[in-house]
């Protein structure tokens, strides 16, 4: 497959988008997957047709690395086997992406600005363009200035090329992959809707950070914090309890201080501290960042990730960091929760924002 052809994977084309296809979420522990569909042409809300959690046995994906493009493709497989399917909608780590900002003239022609960004490639990420992929969205123009603002996403050739030949030996066709802070915005940003946002997947190996600014990332960083660091923790107070009995805590005492749950309130209430100073160092880098003029005030933190469940993490939040935080509704572009309830259910579901929101390409 000719290097260009798998580049056009980052740019789905608009008619294959009506494929009938998969979402799918690769992590470092987990495979997640869904796929929706419209039963009738007039009908709003989705049906789910399929989805699951297939578990990614250790050392396959490191940090976003796939170091085992064989045995990804076997968990993939296993996917393909329980959904037939033919077409999937991946997700890519944020861990491995790098996201930046620039500008050029407003009657730059359109069939020259993918050449000029290649120009500035080597001065905005630590890659060499002959190793990188990258694709860009024009987020505005300075009519004043005459300039266009574009946002660049970069990733390592060997990165895309990896999950890309683990789609093609699972015989999947992969039509598009996408940054695992986008897809989230997709399902957990009500469509259309204007203004920035701050996406946080709090999950089990590391929380993913997103700042989505008119439906489009700009901004996207790890920390180090997730479910099984704090469950190890836990455990250190509780001795070799079981996991669903750390996630009743977690979910129903967490940062709570009662009597029954002093310890380990303390010991979650340190982790909220430093999730409220990282997420903090993020906000006032993107506040203070002096791109462009537009509004572009963080108006909401949206939660998702299973360990978004941490009974109290909301409403810490918020308070802390002085912005309303919420946990993702994650179906709220799939279906409306008056008339239909969820095939996962909700605590399970905000682990499932980063798939719902590659399967709802092309339905959106
Ligand atoms: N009700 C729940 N259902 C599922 N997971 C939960 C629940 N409550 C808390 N958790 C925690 O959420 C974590 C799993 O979250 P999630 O499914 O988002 O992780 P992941 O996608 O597998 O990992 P990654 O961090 O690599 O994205 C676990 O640490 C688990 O303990
Ligand atoms: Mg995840």
């Amino acid at each position: 497959m000719p290097v260009l052809s798998r580049v056009q994977k980052l740019f789905p084309v608009p008619h294959i988008m009506s494929f009938p296809s998969v979402g799918v979420d690769v992590s470092d522990t987990s495979l997640k997957y869904i796929q929706f569909e419209r039963v009738h042409a007039h009908d709003v809300n989705l049906v789910t047709k399929y989805w699951g959690d297939l578990t990614m046995p250790s050392g396959i994906v490191d940090r976003g690395n796939v170091h085992d493009i064989a045995k990804l493709s076997a968990v993939l497989n296993e996917m393909r086997e329980k959904t037939n399917a033919q077409y999937v909608n991946m997700s890519l780590p944020e861990e491995r992406a790098y996201l930046f900002e620039t500008t050029l003239p407003i009657d730059t022609p359109r069939k020259e600005i993918r050449g000029l960004i290649d120009f500035r490639l080597e001065e905005n990420v630590p890659l060499s363009p002959r190793d990188a992929y990258f694709d860009y969205v024009i987020v505005g123009s300075d009519v004043k200035l005459r300039i266009l603002h574009i946002v660049v996403s970069v990733y390592a050739q060997s990165t895309i090329n990896s999950y890309y030949d683990a789609c093609v030996q699972a015989h999947l066709t992969p039509l598009s992959f996408e940054i695992e802070a986008q897809a989230i915005a997709r399902a957990s940003i009500p469509a259309q809707q204007a203004g920035t946002y701050m996406v946080v997947d709090f999950g089990k190996t590391r929380m993913g950070v997103g700042i989505v600014n008119n439906g489009i990332l700009r901004y996207t960083s790890t920390i180090e914090i997730a479910g099984e660091q704090i469950s190890a923790d836990m455990r250190a107070v509780l001795g070799d309890v079981p996991e669903s009995e750390l996630t009743h805590i977690k979910n129903i005492k967490g940062l709570s201080h009662t009597k029954d749950n002093e310890h380990i309130a303390t010991i979650l209430r340190g982790y909220a501290e430093t999730i409220v100073e990282e997420l903090g160092i993020r906000i006032h880098y993107w506040d203070t960042r002096d791109i462009d003029s537009e509004a572009r005030t963080i108006k909401k933190v949206i939660i998702c990730g299973g360990s978004a469940n941490l009974f109290g993490l909301p409403e810490f939040l918020s308070q802390k960091l002085e912005l309303p935080t919420e946990r993702a509704q994650v179906w709220a572009n799939v279906l409306s929760l008056d008339n239909q309830i969820p095939e996962i259910t909700r605590r399970y579901s905000y682990g499932y924002g980063t798939a719902i929101g590659l399967a709802l390409r092309g339905f959106i």
